[in-house]
């Protein structure tokens, strides 16, 4: 069985794959970690729980060989709106965070799993159906970092044989933990206002499409990745995943048809439009599909049914 370390697992991804991992390989065989402890005392109390800092390579190093960790799934990082507030910050966690665990990762012969972003597109990538293999000139440091980490992680598997493997994540729709601090958060924030407020203001501009995906979908791909057939895969990380592509109005039409007064307007933030306008608008996931049999379940009508069924219930509305 697998032994799997989660770094950043108290995050909008982590507290429902630590969870989701447990039950796969058993709860004392995913040991999870976080910089800090937060309030989620399913994942700390489930099963073992570390505080690391992953720039702190010796002690990454230690929780690898007490719990004789033989995969890491890397998750900690600064995400696309905080990391244009604190440039540095996010360099400095997203790479070097990164080379710390590739490095613990040769030297202790661990496979490693690590998301990419459709931030690694930028305003030169064709934005319809944006292929797999294509420009990458991204202009957030964010972004940045995402195809500085795809390439370290290429690097890694060429030169010293580690096995990587990665997917290029759309924006992430999920009712467990709030996202961190990105531009495709307010996918996320409008299904609680709908059930709270019965309206959103929206930071993002009508019109403006983008990849978004809900967590089972996320969870299901992590998974299937990571058992994948190594001789069937030809690009191993950054694999694009899609499973659908929608502007503001797309979820108030959605939304409307079960809270039929629920009222979107807009109050654009200059920032996180212009990083949302510099990302592509669908990826074409075809080499997913074609080298691992990726098939996403949820599309935006299952999507909206079952996140305002399950925020009804956590708001108690
Ligand atoms: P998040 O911001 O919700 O969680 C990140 C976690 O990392 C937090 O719990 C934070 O405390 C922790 N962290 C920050 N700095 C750390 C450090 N130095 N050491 C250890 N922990 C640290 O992020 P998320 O949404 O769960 O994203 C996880 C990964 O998936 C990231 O690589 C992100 O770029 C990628 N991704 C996420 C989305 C999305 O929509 N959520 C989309 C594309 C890619
Ligand atoms: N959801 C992420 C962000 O908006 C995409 O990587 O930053």
């Amino acid at each position: 069985m697998r032994k799997i370390l989660l770094t950043g697992c108290l995050g909008q991804i982590g507290t429902e794959l630590t969870l989701h991992f447990r039950k796969e390989y058993g709860d004392n065989n995913v040991v999870a970690s976080n910089r800090t402890k937060k309030d989620f005392p399913e994942v700390i109390d489930g099963g073992p729980f570390e505080l690391l800092d992953v720039l702190d390579a010796n002690r990454l190093a230690e929780i690898c060989n007490k719990y004789k960790i033989d995969t890491i799934v890397h998750l900690a990082a600064i995400l696309s709106a905080v990391g244009e507030v604190k440039p540095q910050h996010a360099f400095n966690v997203n790479l070097n965070g990164l080379y710390n665990v590739l490095e613990v990762a040769r030297e202790n012969g661990i496979q490693v799993f690590t998301p990419s972003s459709i931030a690694a597109f930028g305003p030169s990538t064709p934005p319809d159906n944006t292929p797999q293999d294509t420009i990458q000139r991204p202009n957030t440091i964010y972004g940045v970092t995402k195809v500085a980490g795809e390439l370290l992680c290429d690097y890694y598997y060429t030169r010293f044989g580690v096995d990587t493997r990665g997917v290029r994540l759309p924006g992430l729709i999920s009712y467990k933990a709030l996202p961190g601090g990105g531009t495709t958060d307010y996918a996320v924030h409008i299904y609680y206002d709908a059930i709270l407020h019965n309206r959103y203001e929206s930071y993002i501009a009508a019109g403006t499409k983008m990849d978004m995906m809900y967590m089972p979908d996320c969870l299901k791909a992590f998974t299937m990745l990571l058992e994948a057939n190594p001789d069937r895969l030809i690009h191993r990380n950054a694999f694009n995943i899609a499973a659908m592509s929608f502007a503001p109005e797309d979820m108030e039409k959605e939304i409307k048809k079960h809270l039929p007064d629920f009222e979107l307007s807009y109050n654009v933030d200059p920032v996180r439009q212009a990083i949302a306008d510099s990302w592509p608008n669908s990826m074409d996931d075809s080499c997913a599909r074609e080298e691992w049999d990726w098939k996403p379940d949820y599309d935006l009508a299952a999507m909206t049914e079952d996140m305002l069924k399950q925020l009804r219930i956590k708001l108690a509305k």
